[in-house]
C-alpha cells in the first residue's frame, strides 16, 4: 500500500488535527480579518451547522470480518487515476493565509496525488501554480501515486475576453477540468466580514491571477490604472470583475461550457453550488460533464439546507448521466465515506486544507492531507471497507432529513 497512508508513528505530529483544534489554530495564527474572512457564514450561521447536522442524521454499520489487508482507496474521475476520493475545493485569496499562498498547496496535492482546484480569485498566477502543482507531481511521496485532474474554478466575469482568456491560460497550463460556481456572483452577507470591512481588506491582499492576465491588463490600462503605482485599486477592479454582483443564467453557463471545450479539446465542465434535482437534471440535460452539490460552506446562503440533505436524491436522479460531485462541511474521513454512500463520485474539502495553511504553510497542509489519507486508510481497514467501489448506501443507517 502506499507508504504515504503510514500514519506518523515514530514522528512527532506538528499539531493536533481535530478540525476544532485546527479552527483554534488557525484563529491563533491568523489576522483578526484574516481568520474572520476565512471563518464567516451567511446570516447567522444556520447553513454552516446544517451542512454538519446533515452528517449526523447518516451512521456508519460497519461489517466485521472483512479480509481488507489488500485495500485501497483509489478511484477513477473524468478517466484518471485519482489517489484518493477527495480533492481540494477552491479557495481564493491565499496570500490571507500565508505569505506564499498557493503555491505549497497546489504542491502538496501533487505530491500526494489529490486533485488541486485553483480559484479564479487566487493570489498567485495559474502558471505559477500549475508549476508548483508540477514540482509536488515530479517529487511525489509514491511513485504509484497517480496524478488526477486538475481544476481551474471560474467565477465568470462579464467580460467575455477575459473569460476567454483565463480558459486559455487554464487550459494551456495543464488544467484538465474546469468547474464554474454558480452560488457567488457576489459574495454572501456574512456579519463578521461587514463589520470589520473585511471587502476592503482581502480588495489588498493581491489579486495576481487577475493581474497576470493579458487581458485583464489591457482592461487597467484603458482605466489609465497602473497596477505598478495603484496595487490597491488594480486589485479592487479585478475583485470587482469577478464578484460583480451581476447573476449569469444557463444559457452562459452553456456558453463558458462550449468556449471551455473548444479551447481544452473536450475535457470536462462541472457546475458548482447545485442543491436542487431540478438543476441537477438541468445540468444534465444542458450536457454538462459535472456537477458539485455544494452550498459554499454555508457561506452564500443562511437557512439553506444542508449540502448532505441535498445529496441522495441528486445522485439517484442524475447520477448516471454526469458526474456528481460534492462539498460543503467534510471534516474526517467518515464524512467522505457517508457522501460517497449517498452517490458522490468524489469530494471536494475546503476549511481543513485552509486551517492547515493557516497554521503551518506547506507543513501544515501536508499535515492535515495526509491526517485525513491515514483516517480514510484506517476507516477502510476497521470498516470493512477493501474498496471505494464498496462504499455503498448500505453502509449506513439514516434519520429522516432536517433537524
Ligand atoms: C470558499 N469557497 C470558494 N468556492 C469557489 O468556488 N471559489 C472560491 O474562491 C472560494 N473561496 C472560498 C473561501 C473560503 C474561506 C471558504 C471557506 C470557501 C467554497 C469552497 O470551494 C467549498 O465549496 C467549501 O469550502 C466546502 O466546504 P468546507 O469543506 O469548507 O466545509
Amino acid at each position: 500500500r502506499e507508504n504515504f497512508l503510514k500514519i506518523n508513528k515514530r514522528e512527532t505530529p506538528p499539531f493536533n488535527t481535530h478540525p476544532v483544534q485546527l479552527e483554534k489554530l488557525a484563529q491563533q495564527t491568523l489576522s483578526r480579518n484574516g481568520w474572520l474572512y476565512a471563518s464567516s457564514n451567511a446570516g447567522l450561521s444556520h447553513t454552516h451547522l446544517a451542512n454538519r447536522q446533515a452528517f449526523y442524521r447518516h451512521k456508519i454499520v460497519a461489517p466485521q470480518l472483512i479480509d481488507t489487508n489488500e485495500r485501497s482507496m483509489r478511484t477513477t474521475l473524468f478517466g484518471h487515476q485519482v489517489a484518493a476520493p477527495f480533492g481540494l475545493a477552491p479557495i481564493g485569496i491565499n496570500k490571507i493565509y500565508h505569505p506564499q499562498a498557493e503555491v505549497p498547496v497546489a504542491k502538496v496535492a501533487g505530491e500526494l496525488g489529490i486533485p488541486y482546484c485553483l480559484s479564479t480569485a487566487g493570489s498567485t498566477s495559474i502558471e505559477a501554480v500549475a508549476q508548483a502543482n508540477d514540482t509536488g507531481r515530479a517529487a511525489k511521496a509514491e511513485a504509484r501515486v497517480p496524478d488526477g485532474p486538475r481544476f481551474f474554478q471560474l467565477y465568470m466575469p462579464h467580460d467575455d475576453e477575459l473569460t476567454i482568456s483565463l480558459l486559455t491560460r487554464a487550459h494551456a497550463s495543464g488544467f484538465t477540468a474546469c468547474m464554474l460556481t454558480t452560488d457567488t456572483w457576489q459574495l454572501g452577507w456574512r456579519h463578521d466580514d461587514v463589520a470589520t470591512s473585511n471587502y476592503a481588506f482581502y480588495r489588498g491582499i493581491g489579486a495576481d491571477l487577475g493581474l497576470t492576465d493579458p487581458i485583464f491588463k489591457k482592461r487597467l490600462s484603458e482605466k489609465g490604472i497602473d497596477p505598478d503605482k495603484q496595487p490597491a485599486e488594480a486589485a479592487t477592479l479585478w475583485i470587482d470583475t469577478i464578484w460583480h454582483g451581476r447573476a449569469w443564467s444557463w444559457d452562459k453557463a452553456v456558453w463558458a461550457h462550449k468556449k471551455w471545450q473548444e479551447i481544452s479539446g473536450g475535457k470536462p465542465f462541472l457546475v458548482k453550488g447545485i442543491q436542487r434535482v431540478d438543476d441537477a437534471q438541468k445540468a444534465a440535460d444542458l450536457g454538462f460533464e459535472g456537477i458539485i452539490v455544494s452550498n459554499h460552506a454555508g457561506r452564500q446562503i443562511d437557512g439553506a439546507i444542508g449540502s448532505l440533505d441535498a445529496l441522495e436524491e441528486i445522485s439517484e436522479k442524475v447520477g448516471d448521466r454526469l458526474v456528481v460531485t460534492f462539498d460543503s462541511g467534510v471534516r474526517g474521513a467518515a464524512d467522505i465515506v457517508k457522501a460517497l454512500a449517498l452517490g458522490a463520485k468524489f469530494v471536494f474539502i475546503g476549511r481543513l486544507w485552509v486551517w492547515g495553511l493557516s497554521i503551518m504553510g506547506e507543513q501544515g497542509v501536508r499535515h492535515v492531507l495526509k491526517g485525513l489519507l491515514a483516517d480514510l486508510d484506517i476507516l477502510q481497514c476497521v470498516g470493512g471497507i477493501r474498496n471505494i467501489g464498496d462504499i455503498k448506501k448500505s453502509l449506513l443507517q439514516s434519520q429522516p432529513k432536517g433537524y
